[in-house]
Parts: structure tokens; C-alpha cells; sequence
């Protein structure tokens, strides 16, 4: 039986070789295509969930730390630190942890998911909560990474690039070839930059260049940005971003460049979608397709469907949406009606009358 051994080893031939002396996994990648037959019928295209909740952490975070961590601890690093909304930082801290590193991590002050918290803490991260907003966390992550003898790991470190970019090498692996859209959320933008790395060099460009072609194109990028949040979309930075999917609450993308190129060079779209939309996706994720996501995921399936709405999404195309946190991480929003309203579970006594009763089955 195969036992999946983490990106680095997977994909090592489409690595760089300092990535590969100290490898520090934890098994990340390989994680579910999961064809989502709600999404397709809504649509009218053939659309598939990457599931990037299933890595070790929870996010798709862990396919970019086992690469960055593992360039770091071929350095001899001691000490990593990142600015994060939350995920980012739960993945330092578990890899960090790994590697036998101090981690570092700063979030905004109240605005990160109790689920991500509980993981930077339970990993042993010095966690500091910064009176500022990621932009704010971002910057000083990278002044004390300038001055000091800790090493950045958010995704403006390539290292980290390098391993994100696997899961479009997954993507072609499990479908024969690229798709012919690639849908994501988009918050500092790295990950949108990794896949269009991945698929290009999978298609024998760039980088790919000196390897065996794998599929015959590169699908179009479209990202979604939350409209209290999308800097990309305005043109200009958003000075107090603001947006329910704390993930993507991010007013000044770091790779903001790279997303830009992304998209023209793909010939795709950078668009927002409204808090609303997000959580009316985030139920149709789990009601009626069940997979559980958190809020910043359902951003890709809330655009998908506002273009398929707007007869935007060509007929029968294949489409991959990449999910890219758990449920679990930020659990409250299942707990809501679409109204807003508190759902309250039904309280019963232990016998199968008031059970059957209550279950409508009398
Ligand atoms: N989805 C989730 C669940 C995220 O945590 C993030 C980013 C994104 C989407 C956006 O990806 O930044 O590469 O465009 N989270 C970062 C963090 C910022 O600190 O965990 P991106």
C-alpha cells in the first residue's frame, strides 16, 4: 500500500534541492478532488472541490511550512516568525514545533478564529497579539525578520511559494490535465500565485521547462476577494479592510503584483464577492454538498456561482474551487440561520416516544 510522504518527497524532482536536505513534514498534500455534483448541476459546468482542509493543520497552509521550515532548518535557523490571520500562524507553530524551532507569530488584536488560536498556543507559539490589522502585523513581521535572527515564513519567503504550488501539480495528477478554470480565494495572494506557478510549470513553462510537459494547457485564474476587502479589485489599498471571512481580511496583499499577473496572463478574473454571499456559499458547502469549510473558503463557491448567475461560466467547463481552511477552524458560523438567527438544538428526554415525536416520525 502507498502511504503519502508529504509534498517535498512527492514532488521532489520539481523542487529545489535546498528544500530537501532537512525535510520537516508532517504529511501535507494529497489531500482530496472531490467532484461536487450540487455546484455542477447550479452551474452548469463540471466542477470539483479541492479540499485543503485535510492537510495536517487544517489549511492549505502546510504545503508552503514544509517548504519554508524545511529551507529554514537546512540553514540552521533557530527561530521562524510570521504575521498571520490565523492559519498561517497554526502552521508555523506545528512545523516549528517539528523542526525544533521558537515560533513567532503576530495576529490582529480579536480578529482571529478561536479555532486557529487554540492551535498557535496548543503548538507552543509565542503568540502576540498586535494593536494593528494584518497589514499592520505584516510589516513588522518582516522588520523583525530583517533585523533579527528569525526567519520569515509567510508566503512573501518563496520557499513557501514553492511548496503551495503542488497542490495544482495534484490537480492535473488527478484529472489528466489542467482545468479549465481554477477558482480560489484571494487574500495576500500567495496561494493564487503558487498555482499559477504549479500549472504553468506543469504545462512545461518556465521552470518547467527542463522536465517532461505533464498537462497541455493552464486553466484560467479566477480569484475572489471579500468586498470589504478587496483591495485588487478597487486598485488601491484598503486602509481598515473589513469582512466576516477573517482570513482574507487583508487590505494590502503582499503579492498583489503576482495576482495581477496571474490573472491577465491567464486571462481570468479578479472579483469581490459580499459577506452574504460568502455565508450563503459557505451553506450550500455544507447542506447540500457536505463538506465544512470556514468562512474565507466559501469565498471561491460564492464567486463561481455570482458568475454562473451573470452567465459567465462557459457550459460544461471543467472547474476545480479550491476550499482552503477546514470548518472546524472557525465553527460559529454553522450555528446561524441564513437570518442570523441562533439555531438552538431541540432539547428531548431520553425515551424513543418524545425522540420519534420530535424527529416528526409519530
Ligand atoms: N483562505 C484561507 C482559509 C486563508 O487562511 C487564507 C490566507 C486565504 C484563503 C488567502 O490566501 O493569502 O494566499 O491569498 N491566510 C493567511 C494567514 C493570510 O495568515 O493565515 P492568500
Amino acid at each position: 500500500a502507498h502511504q503519502w510522504r508529504g509534498v517535498i518527497a512527492e514532488y521532489a524532482d520539481r523542487l529545489p534541492a535546498h528544500v530537501q536536505e532537512r525535510v520537516v513534514t508532517l504529511g501535507e498534500g494529497g489531500t482530496p478532488l472531490v467532484p461536487a455534483p450540487v455546484l455542477s448541476q447550479r452551474t452548469g459546468a463540471d466542477v470539483y472541490l479541492k479540499v485543503e482542509g485535510m492537510n495536517p493543520t487544517g489549511s492549505f497552509k502546510d504545503r508552503g511550512m514544509t517548504t519554508a521550515m524545511s529551507a529554514a532548518a537546512g540553514r540552521g535557523a533557530k527561530a521562524v516568525v510570521c504575521a498571520s490571520t490565523g492559519n498561517t500562524s497554526a502552521s508555523a507553530a506545528a512545523y516549528a514545533t517539528r523542526a525544533g524551532m521558537v515560533c513567532a507569530v503576530l495576529v490582529p488584536d480579536g480578529k482571529i478564529a478561536m479555532g486557529k488560536l487554540s492551535q498557535a498556543i496548543a503548538h507552543g507559539a509565542r503568540l502576540l497579539q498586535v494593536d494593528g490589522n494584518f497589514d499592520a502585523c505584516l510589516v513588522a513581521a518582516r522588520k523583525l525578520a530583517e533585523a533579527y535572527p528569525v526567519e520569515l515564513v509567510n508566503s512573501v519567503n518563496p520557499d513557501r511559494i514553492q511548496g503551495q504550488k503542488t497542490a495544482a501539480f495534484e490537480v492535473v495528477d488527478a484529472l489528466g490535465d489542467a482545468p479549465d478554470v481554477h477558482v480560489l480565494p484571494v487574500g495576500n495572494a500567495g496561494n493564487i500565485t503558487a498555482y499559477w506557478r504549479g500549472y504553468r510549470e506543469y504545462a512545461g513553462l518556465d521552470a518547467g521547462e527542463s522536465l517532461p510537459a505533464v498537462a497541455t494547457r493552464t486553466p484560467a485564474m479566477w480569484g475572489f476577494q471579500a468586498a470589504g476587502a478587496a483591495p485588487i479589485v478597487a486598485g488601491y489599498p484598503i486602509d481598515e479592510p473589513e469582512t466576516i471571512a477573517t482570513a482574507i481580511r487583508i487590505g494590502n496583499p503582499a503579492s498583489w503584483q503576482q495576482a495581477e499577473e496571474a490573472r491577465d496572463t491567464s486571462g481570468g478574473v479578479i472579483a469581490a464577492v459580499t459577506d452574504q454571499q460568502i455565508l450563503a456559499a459557505h451553506r450550500v458547502l455544507s447542506a447540500e454538498e457536505g463538506v465544512f469549510v470556514e468562512p474565507a473558503s466559501a469565498a471561491g463557491v460564492a464567486g463561481l456561482l455570482a458568475r454562473a448567475e451573470a452567465g459567465q461560466v462557459p457550459a460544461g467547463a471543467r472547474i476545480v474551487v479550491t476550499v482552503t481552511g477546514h470548518g472546524l477552524k472557525d465553527p460559529q458560523w454553522a450555528l446561524r440561520t441564513a437570518d442570523g438567527d441562533e439555531v438552538v438544538p431541540v432539547r428531548v428526554t431520553a425515551d424513543v416516544v418524545s425522540i420519534a415525536d420530535a424527529l416528526g416520525l409519530g
